[in-house]
Parts: structure tokens; C-alpha cells; sequence
């Protein structure tokens, strides 16, 4: 497995761990985390024995955010590097949401700025009660420029304005009220709610998984009408595959299905 500087990743079965491991600045990213993410996300594409990605943070928080010591170091760069550089972050966080593996994110202690922008981005996300959440870059001059359409993918753009402008903090609570978190859980629940959504993501086909992910971007947008011939392909295609076989045989003949032995 790769090494890095800047995450710890680790196969425990056919879950990817990918921890954020900087916790002495809050696990805030710099240009070394951008890059260390696109490549552990690109990894778990790859890895054929990684069925489920979780990521977490190292130390007192999940993330702080975009690192504001290298936001002022991009800020100097000659215009079109900032931009690529600016472009390399946004494109970090379509890795994650693109992934063809399920990701779940674990989230404790502050999620702030690029932090919620990595909740927005995962698939499911459980959070602590009171673990803070907010799209703080108002706050610092600056708004949340490349993770707005993850943000706003998630929660909508109606709740994006009030968060977005004020750049107000929220709980956990508040999080799972508006969408952005799947649950929020008191802390020593926290693992076993990760756990039985990861046994959950184990229990179906690895295959029908990885199309649900594409079919909600396939279908979103689409009007009832054009739907239509994209959803009957896409039924047809996958009700003929060996794994929907198998999982048709498995319910029949009152068995588990083959790959979750
Ligand atoms: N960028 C760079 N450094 C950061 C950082 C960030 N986003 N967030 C925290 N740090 C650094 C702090 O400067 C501090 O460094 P020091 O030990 O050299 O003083 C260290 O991490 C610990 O931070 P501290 O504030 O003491 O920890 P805390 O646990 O009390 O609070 C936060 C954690 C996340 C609530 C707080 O650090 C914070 O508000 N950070 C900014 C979050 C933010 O607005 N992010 C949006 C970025 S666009």
C-alpha cells in the first residue's frame, strides 16, 4: 500500500480505511492532502478487495478545513497557478464523490468549511450530536467556492444561502435535520453506527452498489419523461448481469448470495 504523509490508509477486509492524519492542525488541507487524496481515491478505484471506503480524521477533529497558512501561500502564486491549484482542490473532491466504491465518512469533533465540503461529497455520512459543522469562509473573507455544488447537491441551494451567507456554525443535529449527515449519534455510538452502514453497503451486490452510485447521476435532472429510456436500459442491462443471477438464485433458493461469503 502507498505510503503518505499526510493520511493513513489501511485494509481492514474489504473496507478501505482512509484517515486524515495531520491532527495537529485539525487535519486542514494543503496542497500535500489534495494530492494524497485524489491518489487514496483513485487507489480504492483500483483495489479490487475494497468493497467500502471510510474516512475519518486523526485527533480532536475530522477536518478544519482548507489549510489557511497554504490558502495564503496559492493566494501569492501568479494567477493561472492559483486557479490550477484551486482546480486540483475541486477536482480532490469530485474523486470522493465519484468514487466507484461506496464512501462513508466519520465525522467527530469540528467538520468546517472544505470539512462539510467533504461531507457533502461522500455518500453517506454519521456525525457525533454535537460535533460542529459550517460553511465558515465568509467568516474569513473568502466563500466556499469549489465545494458549493457538493454542498448544494446535498442540503439545496435554499438551505446553502442561509449557510453559505451567514457562514454560521451547526451541530450534528442540525446536520442530520437538513440532510447533510445520514445520523447523528451520541460519541460512544459513533463506530457501530459506521459499522451497520458499512455490513449494510457488505450485504449488497458489489456490482449493483457501484451502479446505484452512477444511476442518481444518470437520472438526476431528468424530467419523469426522459427518464424513461435511461431507467428501462439501465433495469434491462442489469437484471442479465451474473451477480443479479446470483442474487435472484440466492433469495430463491433461500441462501445468502455469494459475495458475502
Ligand atoms: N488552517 C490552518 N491551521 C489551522 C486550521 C486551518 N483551517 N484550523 C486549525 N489550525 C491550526 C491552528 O492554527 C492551531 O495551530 P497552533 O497549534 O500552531 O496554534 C492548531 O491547528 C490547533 O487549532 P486550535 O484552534 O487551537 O484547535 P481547537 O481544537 O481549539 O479548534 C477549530 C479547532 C477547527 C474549531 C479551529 O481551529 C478553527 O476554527 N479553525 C478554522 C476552521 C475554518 O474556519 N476553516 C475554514 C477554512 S476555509
Amino acid at each position: 500500500m502507498a505510503a503518505y504523509q499526510t493520511l493513513e490508509v489501511a485494509s481492514q477486509g474489504p473496507v478501505l480505511h482512509i484517515r486524515l492524519n495531520r491532527p495537529e492542525v485539525r487535519n486542514a488541507f494543503n496542497g500535500t492532502v489534495v494530492e494524497e487524496l485524489q491518489a487514496a481515491f483513485a487507489a480504492a478505484d483500483a483495489d479490487a478487495n475494497a468493497r467500502v471506503v471510510v474516512l475519518s480524521g486523526n485527533g480532536k477533529s475530522f477536518s478544519a478545513g482548507a489549510d489557511l497558512a497554504w490558502m495564503t501561500e496559492q493566494a501569492d502564486l501568479p494567477v493561472a497557478e492559483n486557479q490550477r491549484s484551486a482546480e486540483r482542490m475541486a477536482r480532490m473532491f469530485l474523486a470522493i464523490a465519484r468514487c466507484k466504491k461506496p464512501v462513508v465518512a466519520r465525522i467527530h469533533g469540528h467538520a468546517l468549511g472544505g470539512g462539510t465540503g467533504l461531507t457533502a461529497a461522500v455518500d453517506m455520512a454519521f456525525c457525533t450530536e454535537d460535533c460542529l459543522f459550517g460553511l465558515t469562509e465568509v467568516k474569513l473573507g473568502i466563500v466556499p467556492a469549489v465545494i458549493s455544488p457538493f454542498v448544494m447537491q446535498k442540503i439545496g441551494a435554499g438551505r446553502a444561502r442561509t449557510l453559505f451567507l451567514t457562514g454560521e456554525r451547526f451541530d450534528g443535529r442540525e446536520a442530520q435535520r437538513i440532510g447533510l449527515v445520514q445520523r447523528a449519534v451520541p460519541e460512544g455510538e459513533l463506530d457501530a453506527t459506521v459499522q451497520k452502514a458499512v455490513n449494510e453497503l457488505l450485504a449488497a451486490g458489489p456490482a449493483a452498489v457501484a451502479s446505484a452510485k452512477n444511476l442518481i447521476v444518470a437520472v438526476d435532472g431528468l424530467s419523469l419523461e426522459d427518464a424513461i429510456p435511461v431507467t428501462s436500459k439501465w433495469i434491462a442491462q442489469l437484471r442479465s448481469t451474473p451477480e443479479a443471477k446470483e442474487g435472484f438464485a440466492a433469495f430463491l433458493g433461500k441462501r445468502t448470495p455469494g459475495w458475502m461469503s
